[in-house]
């Protein structure tokens, strides 16, 4: 399993530790996750910060772009220092163009779907993506309660993949209220990647919650 803790939940005024607790961590990714207010109803950072970060850090960035017309900023992102870009599905109208695009900035390629956003949106693209992220909560906000019906979207999402016979398999990655007890069963359903804000920096010792985390594989 793939430990991706968010910096949306870090404290802001002390980027430099929440830095410094991942890269002594057994987390593997940093998740990123960007909010332009229209999108969703949130503002939280962008290519300065994460600009800022990438020199500090040796671990992978997936950025969560939850940003309108995310085509605009591929290049941008991809100076910046994002190794895996995800865009979500309700906000890019050419999606296949953008998907593409991002993979010719040298990036992986990332497709997220919002709670209420079927599996079926992505059947035609699916050969395509490197990582399916499923929101398990509304996006926006840190700290949210997780949607339970999101085990059942993970066994879709493999029947899909499984059914298109898919050579790249794309990562399965749950994003939003991600914690000790849901985790097992998140894994045990298929996910690759657990996204875990709030669970990681809301804990009285991040680095012993990512360790929990991490043996639950
Ligand atoms: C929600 C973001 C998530 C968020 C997860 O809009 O996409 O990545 O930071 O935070 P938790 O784990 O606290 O739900
Ligand atoms: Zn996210």
């Amino acid at each position: 399993m793939i430990l991706a803790p968010s910096l949306l939940s870090a404290d802001f005024t002390n980027l430099q530790s929440a830095v410094d607790l991942i890269e002594n961590s057994q987390a593997d990714w940093y998740h990123l996750d960007v909010m332009d207010g229209t999108f969703v109803p949130n503002i939280s950072f962008g290519m300065p910060i994460i600009k800022a970060l990438k020199p500090k850090t040796t671990k992978v960035f997936d950025c969560h772009l939850m940003i309108v017309n995310p085509e605009k900023y591929i290049k941008d992102f991809a100076t910046a220092g994002a190794d895996i870009l995800t865009v979500h599905v309700e906000a890019s109208t050419h999606l296949h163009r953008t998907i593409q695009e991002i993979k010719a900035n040298g990036m992986k390629a990332g497709v997220a779907l919002n709670p209420h956003t079927p599996i079926s949106s992505i059947e035609d693209i699916i050969s395509d993506i490197d990582l399916v992220c499923l929101m398990s909560v509304n996006p926006g906000f840190g700290g949210q309660k997780f949607i339970e019906n999101t085990y059942a979207k993970v066994v879709k999402l493999i029947e899909l993949i499984e059914s298109r016979n898919v050579m790249n398999r794309p990562l399965i990655e749950i994003d939003g209220g991600v914690t000790l007890d849901n985790a097992k069963r998140l894994i045990g359903c298929g996910a690759d990647v657990l996204v875990a804000g709030n669970t990681v920096f809301g804990s009285k010792d991040p680095i012993d919650t990512i360790n929990q985390l991490k043996s639950l594989d």
